[in-house]
């Protein structure tokens, strides 16, 4: 499947915005996360996709750095089916109903189409889920900012497709600790993580940390790759 960076802290292609937030598109039609910036979002998405052609989006968890974009993608593509998590607020919901969005909450594992899924909704600073696409060989992991904890994430993706994972996202890990780090990055070794594509959030030290326990691999706006 084709993945293309929509929106990340780091600047990719030429001429993509870029900024403090998330998103990113799955082949032509599914997105997780909007960024944090409205017009920004809405302009690297018009890069990548005609927006009124996103049928279906994942929202993470209900961060501003993750939703900035909702409504005006809501607008472009109305009956649009935003997923979000038992934790995700009820005025926000009503909101995005309002400006003609099909809201669909959920938790625990939810197929939403043949081979992709949603992840269960983990308590946190803020309640989270997560997106895993099946691949034949290996599954891919995207995370918004993995608030309740990458490596829980990357758990509970191991064990029910028993499959290497390849993680992808922000990690929330920019202000952690070397030490931390570490014990996170074992955490996901043992769970059968064989790659990481940290983002957003992660921070650099992150990238090189991780470098150390399976090959790691930058992101940033426009990227595109062929995952999992
Ligand atoms: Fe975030």
């Amino acid at each position: 499947m084709e993945i293309t960076v929509i929106y990340d802290n780091s600047p990719g292609e030429m001429g993509w915005k870029s900024g403090w937030g998330w998103s990113v598109l799955l082949g032509r039609d599914l997105l997780f996360d909007t960024g944090s910036d409205p017009e920004e979002f809405m302009e690297n998405l018009r890069k990548a996709v005609a927006p009124s052609s996103v049928k279906e989006m994942v929202v993470s968890h209900g961060h501003w750095d993750h939703t900035a974009g909702l409504f005006p993608l809501v607008r472009q593509s109305p009956g649009i089916k935003v997923y979000v998590g038992e934790g995700f607020s009820h005025k926000f919901e009503e909101e995005l109903k309002r400006k003609g969005a099909e809201v669909i909450r959920g938790n625990g594992w939810r197929e939403i189409r043949p081979g992709i899924w949603i992840g269960p909704e983990l308590p946190g600073p803020v309640p989270e889920q997560f997106l895993v696409v099946e691949g034949r060989e290996r599954v891919l992991l995207v995370g918004g900012c993995s608030h309740p904890g990458i490596e829980k994430f990357a758990e509970l993706t191991g064990e029910k497709f028993q499959k290497p994972v390849v993680i992808m996202g922000g990690f929330h890990l920019f202000s952690a600790p070397e030490e931390k780090i570490r014990r996170v990055a074992e955490t996901l070794k043992a769970a059968g993580v064989v790659m990481a594509l940290p983002a957003h959030c992660s921070g650099e030290r992150t990238l090189e940390i991780f470098g150390e326990y399976f090959p790691v691999k930058g992101t940033g706006s426009g990227l595109r790759l062929e995952l999992p």
